[in-house]
């Protein structure tokens, strides 16, 4: 598989800089050099990031599962592909072999195709961390059917809005899921989604938890029986380049959330190559990416990135702080992991509870570290690079979302010296800029703006799922001619980037992306709440929390404060799920608004940051009294 053959920094500028002058030649170059294609493309890339159109190696067929598992078969058909590490330290892990997944993948294909899902069919998953979940998304790829992989801790409510809005005709779950000490009922989870989306036919029932169920007839199936009994044939579908592969949400700053589709040949190519030279992964390492393939880095990095290379990739079940907050360290010693791929909060969580944990246990097998997810601070860092590293690990601070399908800046290890909190150089191939507030690109170093992408790169989203409008509208009109990325980020004076967050109202909270909007309309349900403001403000752990000022109905009747809290968290718990809990309410009589009707979060937000010295300009504000009240009031 390709590689820069970077071995410093200078090198690097070579190839950067050659990729730059020529972006087309140098993804062609990449392309032929180790992918089975059933056709060649006729045209590497059209682009217009007006309308925006995008297609990469336009014209060429494939089917990315024969890159996955078809072409590892004969030379490496007996090395494990997918080591299953349970939830449980004391259940046997297990090694999936190359031959054993293109099994098991063929088997699945074939009870979806016997449940008639065809080409193009959307599929959604709502499934834990088992070897079924990566399986049926490569059954799915086998067949041409669509992906629509729903994170297993998002509620009922969440998961039957991603069905209705991707149409899906098929959920494939399990009973139930592990995690840490407790049992999460997902197949209950979807039987209360399932009542508001009659689209949906077949339900397919992994069993893990072994707890008693409901089967509504004709509508559940057991899948296991059906696995046994399925052919473990079955012909790849022959797809188009830019076929959708899969569609995943991810939060917005407002309204639903966004079905961001990818597309076969480029995220095939760009996760592939971001995977072998971010990671340097050499043939017999192996791989382990902690994210659930609920997420983007799931899917490019447990899945995709991994397999098309040949790669051992490491699937765990269960939580960090299960057994004890040493387990990622046991899995690392007991597997020799290489690579170790995660998110800061957890680099957080597992640094507060010292070293002890650490120090058990043997780490010698790691080479790299990487971090992804949100910006990580410097503290995180070193106590990474100092203890889990022991200093001799670069660590990959890896910047990209959903939208971008894989890893854009991050260091090259080995070449790219590191920098704490720095996500460093843009990867060959992909072309950054700063942008100030009237749309001017900043030139030069020493800079500071809006973080936007001014070329195509393979592996980004081509639409979002049934509103290509709103693709446009998020990523392509703020800046035209640019991808708009929503982050901020600064270049220091060698050319460096920092990532210093969203510049949106979208919050990260222990890396998992939160729009404000959708939280609020769910506390606005709540009978007693007349109008809501959700901002975030720093956390120790989880990067960011959530702080809501809420404005009551005038009833008359008084509730009790603390109770209201609960309950308004309960119902985002069902709205959303409970990674969108609000850390601290505040009941207030007014919100900072401006003539217009427009809540001033600015305002909100260094209210909750404890950081009130300076408020800028509030003279735009209807009532700037109600400042200082909230003020007063803030906890
Ligand atoms: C943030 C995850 C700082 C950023 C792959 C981005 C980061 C959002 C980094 C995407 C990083 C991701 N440093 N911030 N290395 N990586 N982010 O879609 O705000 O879940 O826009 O994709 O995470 O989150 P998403």
């Amino acid at each position: 598989m390709s590689n820069y053959h970077i071995k410093n920094l200078e090198e690097y500028f070579q190839v950067y800089r050659k990729s730059v002058r020529d972006p087309e030649s140098f993804w062609e170059e990449i392309a032929e050099e180790n992918f089975v294609w059933q056709k060649r493309w006729d045209k590497v890339l059209e682009y217009d990031f007006k309308r925006p159109e995008i297609s990469w190696f336009k014209g060429a067929k494939l089917n990315i599962t024969e890159n996955c598992i078809d072409r590892h078969l004969y030379a490496n058909g007996r090395k494990t592909a997918i080591v299953f590490e349970p939830n449980d330290p004391s259940e046997m892990a297990e090694h999936i072999s190359y031959t054993e997944l293109h099994d098991r993948v063929c088997r699945f294909a074939n009870v979806l195709l016997n449940n008639g899902v065809k080409k193009g069919d959307r599929v959604c998953i709502y499934l834990p961390m088992i070897p079924d979940l990566p399986v049926s998304l490569l059954a799915c790829a086998r067949i041409g059917a669509i992906h629509s992989v729903v994170f297993a801790g998002f509620s009922a409510t969440a998961l039957s809005s991603r069905i209705n809005d991707s149409d899906c005709k098929i959920v494939i779950t399990s009973d139930g899921s592990f995690r840490g000490n407790k049992t999460i009922d997902l197949k209950g989870i979807v039987d209360e989604a399932l009542e508001s989306c009659p689209g949906v036919e077949t339900v397919l029932v992994a069993k893990r938890i072994n707890s008693e169920i409901n089967m509504k007839e004709s509508r559940d199936k057991w899948l296991q029986p059906l696995l046994d009994q399925a052919s473990n044939e079955c012909e790849p579908e022959i797809m188009d380049a830019e076929d959708p592969l899969f569609i995943l949400y991810t939060s917005g700053s407002t309204g639903k959330p966004k079905g961001m589709v990818h597309t076969i040949a480029g995220y095939m190519v760009f996760t592939a190559h971001t995977f072998k030279n971010v990671f340097q992964y050499r043939d017999n390492d192996v791989f382990w990416c902690t994210a659930d393939i609920g997420w983007i880095t799931g899917h490019s990095y447990i899945v995709y990135g991994p397999l098309i290379n040949g790669a051992t990739t490491v699937l765990f079940e269960g939580v960090p702080s299960y057994p004890d907050y040493g387990r990622f360290w046991e899995v690392v010693e007991k597997h020799k992991v290489n690579q170790f791929y995660t998110a800061p909060t957890a680099i957080r969580a597992l640094a507060k509870e010292g070293l002890q944990f650490s120090e058990s246990h043997d780490l010698s097998s790691l080479k790299i570290l990487g971090t992804v997810g949100e910006p990580i601070n410097e503290e995180a860092w070193h106590w990474y690079n100092d203890n889990i590293g022991k200093k001799k690990c670069p660590i990959v601070d890896t910047w990209w979302q959903t939208e971008t399908g894989g890893i854009l800046i991050s260091p090259i290890p080995y070449s790219t010296p590191t920098i704490p909190t720095y996500a460093t150089l843009p990867l060959p191939g992909v072309q950054p800029a700063l942008m100030d507030e009237n749309g001017n690109e900043l030139k030069g170093n020493l800079v500071d703006g809006r973080l936007c992408i001014k070329f195509p790169w393979p592996g980004m989203a081509r639409t979002i799922w049934g509103n290509h409008q709103r693709y446009k509208d998020t990523y392509f009109s703020t800046f035209e001619g640019y991808y708009f990325s929503g982050d901020g980020a600064l270049r220091d004076s060698t050319g460096y980037y920092r990532i210093t967050g969203r510049v949106d109202d979208v919050i990260i909270v222990s890396g998992h992306n939160l729009g404000t909007a959708p939280i609020e309309d769910a506390v606005n349900e709540h009978p007693a709440v007349a109008e809501s403001a959700i901002v975030g403000f720093p956390h120790e752990v989880k990067g960011n929390a959530l702080y809501g000022f809420i404005i009551l109905k005038e009833t008359g009747e008084s509730r009790v404060h603390d109770n209201l809290r609960k309950e308004i968290n309960q119902i985002i718990t069902e709205h959303i799920g409970p990674i969108a809990k609000l850390d601290k309410i505040q009941f207030t009589s007014g919100l900072p608004k401006t003539r217009s009707g427009k809540i001033m979060r600015r305002i909100l937000r260094k209210i909750a940051e404890k950081d009130t010295s300076n408020l800028g300009d509030t003279s735009t504000l209807l009532d700037p009294g109600i400042v200082q009240e909230i003020m007063k009031e803030s906890l």
